[in-house]
């Protein structure tokens, strides 16, 4: 393995104080960090006594330095054909605006203000604008449904929420007050305001009150300065979804989430101040918030904010176009947007005309990357292709290759080797490490690494309970994998009820709730079936209360409708079974991994504690033919 990355991560683990303290000198502190690492808690707290601000790191700090007019937001509509051009002075003077509109409005330091847009340049000042306050920015993606909005707002208690009319989806346009209207109507708390940017494409009707139009409401207000905040201090909460029926708010602090990124920017991706960086995600995913704005901005990049699909919009060129027109360097997208690509121009014909001479490398997380899309996506573009393995949690990759220090051997199928600050160890069940080449569970030995969750939002049992307590000392990420002899990772998939659709992370448990409230189901489960395109699709697999008669086709079509309702399209789901039984243990634990696996087209072994072995048989037949019945 390469010396100059084996010194740099040995040493991040073997002097963390060292390492990181001489991170975070590429940062402005307006109060120096009295310690680097404090591990009085169990994760460990970065940087404890300094204070910064991050909207100051993102922006205002390059237009000191004489950068003013350097490009630091592309934004780029497929829906609407729009692209807009931000220097770091323009966006500055826009997020001072809004963040002086926030504070008129009485947001101070640690106040919530929960974010529902689509990907317009003013959801990332959005950020920004909390940013620069002090206050705790918490975004929702925008496609997500009432219920998952509503146990958000419930969650956080926003004292302002900032919303748009609309948002783009191809042949349709998402109505974005309605969805506000019905996640209120589930709930008590009651946001002080809601702040409305209007789309050309549909322009919401407000009541003036308590929906205010941003143009009027905004432009014009004295603007804010950054106000230091200690490192610790809560910089957003993120949700996601986890293995219960509630949606987890992953706390990032400030100071150490900055160090982090910055030290990613280089380290891992290896690009410079003034080059362009392009995730091809959404600011409602944690890869927009660490890469779409976070990330790039601390370092001086111009970040490109795309709006669209990677296909129909218009067709499969539409990454290459923008890449090429944007002059991008560095690119990170998702495994299924390159299948996506791939299904529809196999031989990549439609990369002719693009001057893609400026892209160095794609990244690719999110989910597993397939080796044959990576190693598609390698030959046809002529450039390394890098797959990495990273959470929400942690908030940047916990492995790669990591091309800052060292460009190592590409082994498609494995997501590199741990990134500085990260111990990744495999164990077993009892916890007790595994060696290479045996599979188990990945765990990371405490303390974190500057960057990770701090905690989650309101719970900490929650945080204990979720990650910390099953692997003494170790963090446990969810994920199983393998540590091959040369010391590089592979990810095998969550070993718990999260599943994985398009690079985006789902509970079955979320999806199930929302199934046994409806009135004809008694039980219920919802299972991950395999997908050419998007990894993984969930399945319901539910069973009716006695005497139900309606036509069972009727019932998964009202389900089906009510998830899309509840928690979003994006969960795609559109399959529902009826089934007589579910099979169970005898403690009455459903068999959701074996039915998975059934459905996968493997042949696992029935677990020795089955209570009703025919319920399983049963249910085999209806998971083998499961393409041809739904
Ligand atoms: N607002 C509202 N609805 C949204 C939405 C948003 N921001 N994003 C997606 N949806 C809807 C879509 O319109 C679609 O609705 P439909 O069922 O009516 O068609 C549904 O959610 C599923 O969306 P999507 O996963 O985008 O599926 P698709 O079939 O329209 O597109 C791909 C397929 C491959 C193009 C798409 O899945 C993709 O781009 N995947 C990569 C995603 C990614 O980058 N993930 C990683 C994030 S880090
Ligand atoms: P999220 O928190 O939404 O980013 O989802 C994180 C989960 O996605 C991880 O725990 C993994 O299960 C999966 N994941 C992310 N990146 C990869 C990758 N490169 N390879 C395999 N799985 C991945």
């Amino acid at each position: 393995m390469d010396e100059r990355y084996q010194a740099a991560w040995r040493r991040s683990l073997e002097d963390p104080e060292g390492y990181w303290g001489e991170q975070a000198g590429a940062l402005e502190w307006t109060r120096p960090f009295e310690r680097v690492l404090d591990t009085g808690r169990p994760s460990g707290q970065w940087f404890v006594g300094g204070e910064l601000n991050a909207c100051h790191e993102a922006l205002d700090r390059h237009v000191a330095a004489g950068r003013g007019e350097a490009l630091a937001l592309v934004y780029d509509s497929a829906m609407t054909g729009e692209i807009q051009r931000y220097s770091y002075a323009e966006l500055t003077r826009r997020v001072a605006e809004l963040a002086g509109w926030l504070a008129a409005r009485g947001v101070t330091p640690g106040d919530r203000v929960l974010i529902y847009m689509p990907l317009v340049p003013e959801a990332v000042m959005a950020m920004l604008a909390c940013a620069r306050l002090g206050a705790v920015h918490v975004v929702v993606f925008g496609g997500f449904g009432a219920a998952e909005l509503a146990s958000r707002i419930e969650d956080t208690q926003p004292r302002l929420i900032l919303t748009a009319s609309c948002g783009l989806e191809p042949g349709r346009v998402i109505e974005y007050l309605p969805m506000l209207e019905q996640a209120l109507g589930r709930i008590t708390h009651r946001p002080d305001a809601c702040l409305v940017l209007q789309r050309e494409a549909h322009r919401a009707r407000l009541d003036g009150r308590h929906q205010l139009d941003w143009q009027t409401s905004v432009t014009g207000s004295t603007p804010a300065a950054c106000q230091a905040m200690p490192a610790t201090a809560p910089l957003y909460v993120l949700h996601t979804s986890g293995t219960t029926g509630r949606p987890k708010g992953i706390v990032r602090d400030t100071g150490g989430h900055l160090v982090a990124l910055r030290h990613s920017m280089s380290t891992v991706y290896d690009i410079q101040p003034g080059e362009v960086f392009w995730a091809a995600s959404d600011i409602g995913w944690v890869v927009g918030h660490s890469y779409i704005v976070y990330g790039p901005l601390a370092h001086g990049c111009t970040t490109v904010l795309y709006e669209g699909k990677p296909v129909g919009t218009p067709d499969a060129a539409a990454f290459w176009r923008v890449a090429a027109e944007h002059r991008v360097n560095v690119m990170f997208t998702a495994p299924t947007a390159i299948r996506a690509v791939r299904r529809e121009d196999p031989e990549a014909e439609k990369l002719a005309g693009h001057d893609l001479s400026a892209l160095r490398t794609l990244f690719l997380a999110g989910e597993r990357a397939d080796p044959e899309t990576l190693v598609w996506a390698q030959r046809k573009l002529g450039i390394p292709v890098i797959d990495h393995w990273w959470q929400t949690e942690t908030g940047s990759a916990i492995a790669a290759n990591c091309l800052g220090l060292a460009e190592m051997p590409v082994k498609p199928g494995s997501v590199s080797v741990p990134v500085p600050g990260f111990d990744v160890r495999i164990l077993d069940d009892q916890g007790e490490p595994l060696p290479p080449g045996e599979q188990g569970a990945v765990a990371l030995r405490l303390p974190l690494p500057p960057g990770c969750l701090a905690g989650l939002w309101n719970d900490d049992a929650g945080f204990a309970r979720s990650y910390l307590e099953r692997y003494p000392g170790h963090y446990f990420t969810g994920d199983g994998g393998v540590l091959d002899t040369d010391g590089y990772l592979h990810v095998l998939g969550r070993v718990d009820d999260v599943i994985n659709v398009a690079g985006h992370r789902l509970s079955t448990g979320e999806i199930e709730q929302v199934l046994a409230a409806h009135r004809d189901i008694a039980e219920c489960a919802v299972i991950a079936v395999p997908d050419a395109l998007k990894g993984q699709l969930p399945l319901g697999l539910v069973v009716l209360k006695a005497g139900v008669a309606r036509p069972a086709e009727d019932i998964a079509a009202e389900l089906v409708a009510k998830v899309r309702e509840d928690i979003g399209a994006i969960a795609c789901f559109r399959r529902c079974l009826v089934v007589e039984r579910l099979p169970k243990t005898r403690s009455g634990k459903i068999l959701r991994g074996t039915m998975s696996r059934i459905a996968a087209g493997e042949t696992p072994a029935v677990p020795a504690t089955i209570e009703d072995p025919d319920a399983l048989s049963a249910i085999r037949t209806r998971l083998n033919n499961v393409g041809e019945e739904v």
